[in-house]
């Protein structure tokens, strides 16, 4: 079973994902934190965001893994390094390299033909996974997506700037969805799911009734 999620950040797409893989017995993959790991790389490295080539370079070469939803560059475990405000901030610098692109969505193809799989990122529904069983397009207005955020990060002890989190994201959602590679896009295909005023338990459920009654019809 082949499962595909998109939409903005702050959507809800990956807890909700790692609740539907856990429910459904089958894999789930971050292709988001890969796009992280990939900038963290670029930043530790101290390479220049408009250094494209040393980017594509470094990339290559490094080994990105996921144990356990644990995800390791290079042998370490970066899961909360990926997650930091510098990161935030230059990763959609390195997603709309089309280079960089290539590599993830190879790895990603890879990943989806060898088992069953729910993704969650920005282009899973129309080039990761075109052939997806279901699809999933996780929406919410940017104000109530940034106050998640907000309340994210408050539970992980870091506070922000709400105003500054809400520039932030609309930035990178733009930048995601107006990109020549793999843009965020709504596929003609998916089944679209306004997450505000939803708990995460709700957009589950209504996930996986879209599921059931697939699975049904069958
Ligand atoms: O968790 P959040 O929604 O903030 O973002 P994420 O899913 O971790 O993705 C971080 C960034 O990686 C996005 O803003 C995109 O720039 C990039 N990304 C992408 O280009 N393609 C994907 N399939 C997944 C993420």
């Amino acid at each position: 079973m082949k499962i595909a999620v998109d939409g903005p950040a702050g959507a809800g797409k990956s807890t909700i994902s790692k609740i539907l893989a856990g429910k459904l017995k089958i894999n789930y993959l971050d292709t988001g934190a890969m796009y992280r790991a990939a900038t963290y790389l670029t930043l530790v490295k101290k390479i220049a965001l408009e250094d494209s080539s040393a980017i594509i370079n470094a990339v290559k070469d490094c080994d990105i893994d996921f144990i356990d939803n644990e995800i390791f560059l290079n042998g370490n475990n970066v899961s909360e390094q990926i997650r930091s405000p510098e990161v935030n901030k230059a990763v959609a610098v390195i997603s709309r390299i089309p280079e960089i692109r290539d590599i993830m969505v190879a790895k990603q193809k890879k990943i989806a033909e060898k088992s069953s799989v729910i993704m969650d990122g920005r282009d899973i529904t129309t080039i990761v996974m075109p052939d997806a069983d279901y699809k999933f397009y996780l929406d919410a207005p940017i104000d109530i997506r940034a106050e998640r955020r907000f309340e994210e990060l408050k539970a992980k002890g870091s506070l922000v700037d709400m105003e500054e989190l809400k520039g932030d994201i609309a930035k990178r959602d733009f930048e995601d969805k107006n990109r020549e590679t793999g843009p965020l896009v709504v596929a003609g295909d998916a089944n679209v799911i306004d997450t505000s005023g939803l708990s995460i338990d709700e957009v589950t459920e209504r996930m996986l009734n879209i599921i059931v009654k697939k699975v049904n019809r069958l």
